[in-house]
């Protein structure tokens, strides 16, 4: 089939109204985005003159985007993994690489003719485009978006655009991935459109009585006369209701724009908070002679933003305490590929697990992250930078700093400013230049420009060094990022009382020391655990820390960095669930865990921190099991974290002894119990009654594995995505999470969809992410299928060594 004909049509106008009816009668076309997830061709290396129409790529994989090259099976089917990959420990053993892309567009004479925007959102980097053999752009860093105008120059029938990635090691300090990593689209517009990067909603007040939204925006003509445009736009509920409605009429000049500015004060609005992620949708319809000939939609959040020393974080006023996580873009078996619907999952994994603030870290996040944050109530501080002019790493984008900040720039914010979960702008990480004149000189530059484009949010900066510097450095910024410095926020209180703090980074098995002072200190509003969600890359972190020789830490095959509170698969560690409980957030208030008796580690070289508890990233070797064949009669060490003041622990219905909690004991308790199979117990006591419990059973052998599928119908639309995770259970339905139940599967996937991925969260199986044969790792494994392109049953099979085949049905809906 042609491939035009199964690209699938967006369009932004959502009704046939009758306007847009005499715009199609009239010969102007509605204003369209076109998805171009699909029928790309990919060839990995050098490919001279890629970049021609004409050139032969019958041989190029056919791939669907977001694509990550660097996570994919060699041609002869082993894992990408390399010890000897020059980004090393930093990137998983994953090497970067050159990679080239093509897409062939059909258009037809009126599309070709329309106002074409090529829309990247983020490619991997220092990539290159070219439009039917001409060079239209080049974009240098990897984790913004971007556009070429390709207006003028499409033709009627075959166009192709062609991509070369030039990813040179090593660029990061973690995993980043290579190729089109974001989605792809094309918009078509008549010659005159409000411009789409012009667009800003910003709440200038709201409280319950009122919101007022200052809307700012511009319409373009790219065509040879002026126009006499008249613009509506109305403001639309989440229930569909018009809540508000502005009629502008002006000329906009030849080949030129026209600006647009207007507030609307809407009635009663329902606010958008972390509680209650209520959102509108402005949109603007373009109207010349009465004819419509364009809609913009562009949803926003009506809410405020404010911070000072005394009341902390305020959203419409509330007082706010940052419960966050740092994350890196990559989606584990699906490398840095930043599908919709992987992001969204990672947003979701970590609202469920009590979170409510987000550190994309180090650089701007996806699209499809801030709409979740925005619809599911997350609280974003979107970051720019990992460094600036001088270099983390030889090949890392320090080298296009100086031509290139101020476009990166611009697209962060133009791209995430309309999103209300977006609280605070970060202009970067660590930076080496940080707490010095220069460092602070560029911190005022980036901070003025992001003013320029948005004068709402405060800006702010992770910084990790105890020097008289630090001063000079947070006077350019609203807000001070603190990265692994919770013993600085008295005294730096003392000097600088105006100054509003949060820890920007710690460490997960501090959890406690970092999240006591936020609040009890009002000017320290927040903590951003390293990390909430683990990731590719700096392998081995989260297992023995780092260390003066850590050269020797982590080598291949780690691949995880493992220091995630969620695990790669989104399994919730035991530190997920201490957090929750310092938080109070009642969603498990009393578990127990169990300590990793010496000498069985399932990991090797933990000996290393066992000798050196002092590093910094490795969590606590704590395991949800009370399975531990070997060690009966053994004394094993039982942690209880407990939001109750008082908690008592049960071994097979005998009491192990009531033990008061609270935060005199940083909301843990712990038992030493000798080990005997059965049932454990944690009980929470609440003005002296049981209120909460929490079991740990002994499991057996093997017996099932049980799937969960986090969605039973996906859109046939070749990209969403349906998680099935799979869960060994004994022949009682008990969990089994010793290792040594572990068995390798096969997993199979048939009918309308694909695998797109399978992974364990081990940190050191670096087998195959897309083969579908994979072992459990603590009895769980987690495949990813993706929708296909026609509508039809999707059946997925797991096939366990010694189990009984178990499937699961997954329909794949036509739009
Ligand atoms: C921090 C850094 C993070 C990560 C972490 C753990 O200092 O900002 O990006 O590298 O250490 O290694």
């Amino acid at each position: 089939m042609h491939p035009l004909l199964k690209t699938p049509r967006l369009p932004l106008a959502i009704a046939v109204s009758f306007p847009l009816l005499l715009a199609l009668l009239s010969g102007h076309a509605a204003a369209e985005r076109r998805s171009l997830a699909q029928d790309w061709l990919f060839q990995k290396g050098e490919a001279r003159g890629a970049e021609q129409p004409a050139f032969d790529d019958a041989g190029w994989r056919k791939v669907a985007v977001p694509h990550d090259f660097a996570i994919m099976d060699k041609p002869d089917g082993t894992p990408p993994f390399d010890p000897k990959a020059v980004g090393g420990q930093d990137s998983g053993y994953l090497p970067g690489g050159q990679g080239w892309y093509r897409r062939h567009l059909a258009l037809d004479a009126g599309d070709a003719a329309r106002v074409l925007r090529l829309n990247f959102e983020a490619v991997y980097m220092d990539a290159d485009i070219w439009f039917n053999g001409e060079h239209v752009g080049r974009h240098r860093y990897g984790y913004t978006a971007f556009t070429l105008d390709l207006t003028g120059k499409a033709k009627a029938g075959d166009n192709v655009i062609t991509v070369r990635v030039n990813h040179a090691d090593p660029s990061s300090r973690w995993y980043a991935g290579s190729g089109l990593i974001r989605p792809v689209t094309l918009d078509l517009l008549d010659p005159v459109h409000v411009a789409p990067d012009s667009v800003f909603a910003s709440t200038r007040s709201a409280s319950s009585d009122q919101g007022e939204v200052d809307v700012r925006a511009s319409v373009s003509n790219r065509s040879a006369a002026a126009a006499k445009v008249e613009v509506l736009s109305t403001v639309v509920a989440g229930d569909g209701s018009t809540v508000a409605r502005e009629r502008r009429a002006m000329t906009v000049p030849a080949r030129g724009k026209a600006d647009l500015a207007h507030r609307f004060a809407i009635a009663n609005p329902k606010l958008w908070s972390p509680d209650a992620p209520n959102l509108y949708t402005l949109v603007q319809e373009v109207r010349v002679g009465g004819v419509l000939r364009d809609t913009r939609r562009t949803r926003f959040g009506i809410r405020t933003v404010t911070v000072d020393a005394r009341h902390g974080l305020r959203i419409n006023g509330k007082q706010y305490l940052l419960k966050g996580g740092n994350i890196h873009h990559d989606n584990y078996m699906l490398g840095a590929a930043g599908a919709p619907d992987a992001d969204r999952r990672k947003v979701a994994l970590m609202k469920d697990a009590g979170y409510n603030a987000i550190r994309s870290a180090h650089n701007p996040a996806s699209q499809a992250t801030l709409e979740a944050a925005d619809e599911l109530g997350m609280l974003v501080i979107d970051e720019a930078f990992d460094m600036w002019r001088k270099p983390k790493r030889d090949a890392d984008y320090s080298r296009f700093f100086e031509e290139n900040w101020r476009r990166d720039i611009d697209s962060m914010v133009v791209s995430g400013r309309n999103h209300p979960s977006v609280i605070f702008w970060s202009v970067g990480n660590e930076i080496p230049e940080q707490a010095t004149p220069e460092g602070a000189k560029t911190a005022r530059e980036l901070a003025a420009r992001i003013r320029t484009l948005d004068a709402t949010r405060p800006v702010t900066q992770g910084v990790n060094v105890d020097s008289p510097g630090n001063a000079v450095q947070f006077a350019e910024l609203d807000v001070a990022g603190y990265n692994y410095r919770v013993h600085l926020f008295g005294s730096d209180h003392a000097t600088h009382p105006e100054r509003v703090m949060y820890t920007s980074e710690s460490t997960s098995k501090d959890a406690f020391r970092y999240w006591d002072p936020v609040g009890r200190m009002p000017w320290v509003i927040g903590d951003f655990v390293w990390t909430s969600v683990d990731y590719l890359g700096e392998t081995g972190i989260g297992w023995m820390g780092y260390s003066k020789d850590w050269k020797e830490l982590g080598k291949y095959p780690w691949h995880l960095a493992y220091c995630g509170e969620i695990d790669a698969t989104g399994r919730k560690r035991p530190a997920a669930y201490y957090r929750q409980v310092l938080w109070q957030s009642g969603i498990d208030p009393v578990v127990a865990f169990v300590e990793q008796p010496a000498g069985t580690e399932d990991l090797p070289d933990r000996q290393y921190f066992k000798e050196h508890p002092e590093l910094d990233w490795s969590l606590h070797d704590l395991h949800p099991s009370w399975t531990w064949t070997g060690q009966e009669g053994r004394p094993l060490k039982v942690v209880v974290y407990a939001e109750h003041p008082e908690v008592e622990l049960f071994l097979n219905g005998r009491s192990l002894g009531r033990k008061a909690a609270g935060r005199q004991t940083e909301y843990q308790v712990s038992y030493s119990v000798p080990y005997q199979a059965g049932r454990l117990v944690a009980v929470g006591y609440r003005d002296g009654k049981a209120a909460d419990q929490w079991e740990l059973r002994t499991a057996g052998a093997p017996a099932a594995v049980k799937l969960t599928v986090d969605r039973r119908q996906v859109r046939a639309n070749g990209e969403d995505l349906a998680y099935v995770s799979a869960e060994l259970v004994d022949a009682n339905g008990v969990p089994v999470y010793a290792r040594d139940g572990d068995r390798q599967f096969r997993v199979t996937v048939k009918g309308a969809g694909t695998l797109a991925g399978a992974g364990n969260g081990n940190p050191m199986d670096a087998s195959s992410l897309q083969s579908g044969e994979r072992a459990t790792f603590h009895g769980r494994l987690v495949a990813v299928v993706r929708a296909g392109m026609d509508a039809g049953p999707i059946e997925v099979e797991f096939a366990g060594e010694g189990l009984p085949v178990q499937r699961v049905r997954i329909d794949a809906a036509s739009l």
